[in-house]
């Protein structure tokens, strides 16, 4: 740590010597001087016999990626290593002289190092290719667990594209690979004692489409499935053990337990047959408690550690309803038998069983955070992912954690809010937000920070269908986790951003990874102003120019050219027509800004939104954007009210021609269209009159915007007043029966003569 802190200071004083480098991870300590050490020959040649030939193959694609050959030489290669005793394991040192030297401790560190080392060739645009900087870098990780985990239940990936996945993960020095192996939707791994579980429990026969909110809900009628078999794990594992990743296997218990229940019924509570499920989401149908599915699942495990080195083994315990065991006579039985008071002791009760197995086997158990429910095994893991506190509380209580919150590590949900986003499964996870991820809670202390393993990103797949998903969902993101799981010193976002852009994202798509560009896509900003409101464009690319095309009722079409952070002004009433804005850079979105006359004005809502969906408060109605975006996305503010009034307030007192309001209707997510709402109008903001009420039918539409004309009357106003009325329950037989709905509004327009 001194050494680190010293070569830190001493990058500070000299002069002639630099230290920001293409390097992702972060390296510890960078030294670098202008001096050259050319390639002839854009050729790096390496000692023979000191990596694998699996790990040679990976280092020389990689070194390809960049143009650079790697060759193993036996008469004086270019690079020597040389083990050093007081490195730690995966710590590696380069030093870049006339010749390369990669000092190690382990092969990790040999690994590691070459990594690194192209990384040091400069691969922007304008840099000559074929020179490394002379110099020192000396690297360690700060977190001994840095983890992916993949779910190859809900979705199926073959053998080649989980050791794709694993080939990329340790080109970024990730060292454990979590394989969610096991759940209601498909059992995935080969047990020689238990074929049923592969055979029906590896298929379904229908799966839903589109969202599991989506309503009605619709399923396709095709087989889907696959497992891989004893050989197959053992392929993965060999491979993995090479790219210097341990492989966690995961098997869920008690619940998430469908599919080997649809193989072996006997094992749950009511011995009810039903199939595997096509349908997301947590089943009331868990492992009954007795006896029969201890040793089923111990010999499970028995076969699982034959062909599982890893220390750990995760045995899942998240989500299980406890509505079987409640009413379940063999459960209860073992309640009473085993002193226990509910079934959440009984839950304990049941990992304790485990975890007594693995620990008699030399191994250790970790599981989702809900295995402290009911009191924590003594040898068990935790892994975090219901926020930090079950990673928390597990730490204080001297166990140790792997920390893996939804919010920060939950790589299944949306990048950015564009449409062009693929389905997800919600939430909101930008690179930024991933980057700020640091596993150690501020609330632990430094001795229970030591219980903190490290950190892990997951990857569900329940909206993930095919592998180039998989890699489009996980990257840049890993990258950024990463950061927060190697660095000592992580620098900030706008450096890390510098980096990646210059180097990795070029290079992850040379390599065929489907790295998402959704950090590409330019975020629009709105603000009021006098008569109107601007509009402006960011983008990460600073040079970018945004070409936003006017289109209007008038004949000709204007070319506006914006630079990053230009704005344009957007005026009321303007033409009264519409102003749609459709931006080059951005191909799907169009930004419809109709010119009525209320764009940006003053608008009271009572009772304001919801702060979950209030972006940008009542401009938000106003600012001429139209929600066509997924709900999840910033065009909605949404209200969870009996009664929303919406007034707003035009220049003058004038005469209304039409007016528009706009709704949601995703019942899935309990988001209704109202019942009904009404408009007044009142030219001193004391006496109103009614100018219409008007009634919403069922609809099918996901959004519903009446266009009202009110030009047969006389609606001569200046104060306009929505009065919306909800549903006042979610009607019986849909998902929320018996909740107030969400109404969500995007838009409220208003024409005058
Ligand atoms: C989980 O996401 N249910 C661990
Ligand atoms: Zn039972």
């Amino acid at each position: 740590m001194n050494k680190f802190l010293l070569g830190a200071l001493s990058c500070l004083l000299t002069v002639a010597s630099f230290c920001q480098t293409n390097i992702l991870p972060t390296p510890s300590f960078v030294e670098l001087t202008n001096e050259e050490f050319i390639l002839e020959e854009h050729r790096v040649t390496i000692p023979t016999h000191v990596f694998t030939r699996e790990q040679f193959a990976v280092l020389e694609a990689y070194y390809k990626a960049v143009r650079v050959v790697l060759e193993e030489t036996d008469s004086d290669p270019m690079v020597s290593f040389s083990y050093r005793k007081h490195l730690l394991p995966e710590a590696y040192g380069i030093e870049i002289g006339d010749k390369i030297e990669i000092a190690h401790n382990t092969d990790v560190g040999q690994f590691y190092g070459m990594i690194s080392l192209i990384q040091l060739i400069d691969y922007s645009a304008d840099a000559k290719k074929n020179c490394f900087p002379k110099g020192r870098i000396e690297d360690a990780p700060k977190f001994e667990w840095r983890g992916l985990h993949l779910d190859v239940s809900r979705h199926f990936f073959s053998v080649d594209e989980v050791k794709s996945f694993i080939e990329t993960m340790a080109t970024y020095k990730f060292n454990t690979f979590h394989w969610h192996l096991t759940d209601d939707q498909g059992w995935r791994i080969e047990i020689k004692k238990y074929p049923k579980l592969t055979k029906i429990g590896g298929f379904r026969d229908s799966t839903v489409i589109g969202h599991y909110n989506d309503s009605p809900r619709k399923y396709d009628q095709n087989n889907y499935g696959g497992f891989y078999t004893q050989e197959d794990i053992k392929e993965v594992v060999a491979f993995a053990k090479e790219m210097h990743i341990n492989v966690v296997p995961e098997i869920e218990m008690p619940g998430h337990s469908r599919a080997a229940l649809a193989a072996y019924p006997e094992l749950s509570c009511t011995g009810e047959q039903q199939g595997v499920p096509g349908l997301w989401g947590i089943f009331d149908d868990i492992y009954c408690s007795k006896e029969e599915s201890i040793v089923f699942l111990q010999d499970v495990l028995g076969e699982v550690l034959e062909l599982f080195p890893s220390e750990y083994i995760h045995i899942g315990g998240d989500e299980a309803p406890k509505t079987r065991w409640n009413e379940c006579s063999q459960c209860q039985k073992v309640i009473k038998e085993n002193d226990l008071h509910d079934s959440h002791e009984l839950q304990s009760y049941f990992i304790k069983r485990m975890d007594q197995f693995l620990t008699e086997k030399g191994r250790k158990l970790i599981g989702w955070d809900e295995i402290l429910e009911g009191g924590l095994s003594p040898n068990a893991a935790v892994m975090s992912w219901r926020g930090e506190a079950g990673g928390i509380e597990a730490a204080k209580q001297g166990h140790f954690v792997v920390m893996s919150p939804t919010s920060y590590c939950y790589f299944d949900y949306y990048q950015s809010s564009h449409d062009s986003e693929p389905l997800a499964i919600g939430g909101f996870l930008p690179l930024e937000k991933v980057y700020q991820y640091n596993p150690i809670p501020e609330d632990l202390s430094e001795e229970e920070a030591k219980f903190i393993l490290g950190g892990q990103a997951n990857v569900w797949t329940e909206y993930i269908p095919e592998y180039y998903l998989v890699e489009y969902m996980t990257y840049p993101r890993a990258l950024a986790l990463m950061q927060g799981l190697w660095c000592q010193n992580k620098p900030s976002y706008s450096e890390f951003l510098k980096v990646y852009l210059n180097y990795h994202e070029d290079n992850l798509s040379v390599r065929g990874v489907n790295r998402s560009i959704s950090l590409h896509i330019p975020e629009h900003h709105v603000d009021r102003m006098e008569g109107g409101v601007s509009y402006k464009w960011f983008s990460v690319d600073t040079t970018a120019t945004f070409r936003i095309w006017e289109y209007s009722d008038a004949p000709e079409t204007t070319l506006h050219e914006l630079k990053n952070g230009d704005s344009i002004p957007i005026m009321r009433g303007h033409d009264r027509s519409t102003f749609l804005l459709k931006l080059d850079a951005d191909n799907s979105a169009n930004y419809v800004a109709k010119g009525s006359d209320i764009l940006g004005a003053e608008v009271y809502m009572n009772p304001p939104p919801h702060e979950k969906y209030n972006h940008n408060g009542s401009l938000n109605l106003v600012d001429g954007i139209h929600g066509f975006k997924r709900w999840k996305g910033d065009e909605w503010l949404g209200f969870n009210d009996k009664k929303i009034e919406l007034t707003v307030t035009l220049e003058e007192v004038a005469t209304i021609d039409s007016l528009t309001i706009g709704f949601l209707n995703q019942n899935g997510s309990w988001i209704y269209l109202p019942e009904q709402f009404n408009v007044k109008i009142s030219e001193d903001g004391e006496e109103w009159t009614a100018l219409l009420n008007y009634e919403l039918d069922d609809e099918e539409k996901l959004i519903v915007r009446p266009g009202l004309n009110v030009s047969a009357v006389n609606a001569s106003a200046k104060h306009v007043k929505f009065e919306v009325i909800p549903l006042e329950k979610i009607p019986e037989g849909n998902v929320g029966a018996g909740y107030t709905p969400w109404t969500f509004i995007d838009e409220i327009q208003i024409f005058t003569r």
